[in-house]
């Protein structure tokens, strides 16, 4: 009966995930980010760091040399995107994964998302060659390995890692 019981409440909690405003990090749905941030990479959830990070990212020279590439935008899309970045970034959010990373941030600039703290203790245990590996490129990559990255999910259960298959702890 015991075991029941904390299979249903493991089922409830995975559905309350997947629905629940509280459980995944909101998707972009914005055109104007979209547009602008989905073509070299998915499209990075605000929810997944804090305002004084995606302020820094968002300035003209910082785009200018965007991890090593260009991504300059339009004035008045980048303008946009800072307002819309901000109200939507970790510490405005409710769900667990954000609520997370803005405790762990603070108000720092951390222009990596795998740079911060919450973040890189998650993932003490995968192995180097795992993230530098072709198929999945760099630390970067979340979807590589997060089957639900873009619908802003990222819970170990939904891991499925290139050249290595489920994750197991
Ligand atoms: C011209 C291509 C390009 C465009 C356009 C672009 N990016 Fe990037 N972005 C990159 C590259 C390259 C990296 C580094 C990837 C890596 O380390 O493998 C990166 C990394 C990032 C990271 C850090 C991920 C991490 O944890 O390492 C964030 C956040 C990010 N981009 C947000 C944005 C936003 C927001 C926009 C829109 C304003 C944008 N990007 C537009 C190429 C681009
Ligand atoms: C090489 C594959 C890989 C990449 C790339 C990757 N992750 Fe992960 N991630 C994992 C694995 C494996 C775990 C589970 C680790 C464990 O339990 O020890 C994990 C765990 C997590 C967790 C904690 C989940 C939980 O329920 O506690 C979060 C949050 C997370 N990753 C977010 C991200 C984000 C955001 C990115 C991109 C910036 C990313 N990951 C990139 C493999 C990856």
């Amino acid at each position: 009966m015991r075991s029941f019981i904390l299979l249903f409440i493991l089922l409830a909690t995975h559905a309350w995930a997947e629905w629940s405003p509280w459980g995944n990090i909101p998707v972009m749905t914005d055109k104007v980010y979209i547009e602008n941030c989905t073509e070299c990479h998915f499209g990075y959830q605000a929810g997944l760091l804090n305002a004084p990070t995606w302020e820094k990212m968002l300035q003209v020279e910082e785009l200018e040399n965007h991890f090593g590439t260009d991504a300059s935008i339009d004035e008045a899309d980048r303008i946009h995107l800072i307002e819309f970045l901000k109200s939507n970034s970790a510490e405005t959010l409710w769900n667990k994964k954000s609520r997370k990373i803005a405790s762990s941030m603070g108000d720092k600039v951390i222009l990596r998302i795998s740079e911060v703290p919450y973040i890189k203790k998650k993932h003490e245990d995968v192995k180097e060659s795992l993230f530098t590996q072709e198929k999945v490129k760099s630390r970067a990559h979340c979807n590589r390995c997060h089957e639900g990255a873009a619908k802003g999910l990222f819970e170990e259960d939904d891991v499925l890692i290139p050249n290595h298959g489920r994750w197991q702890d």
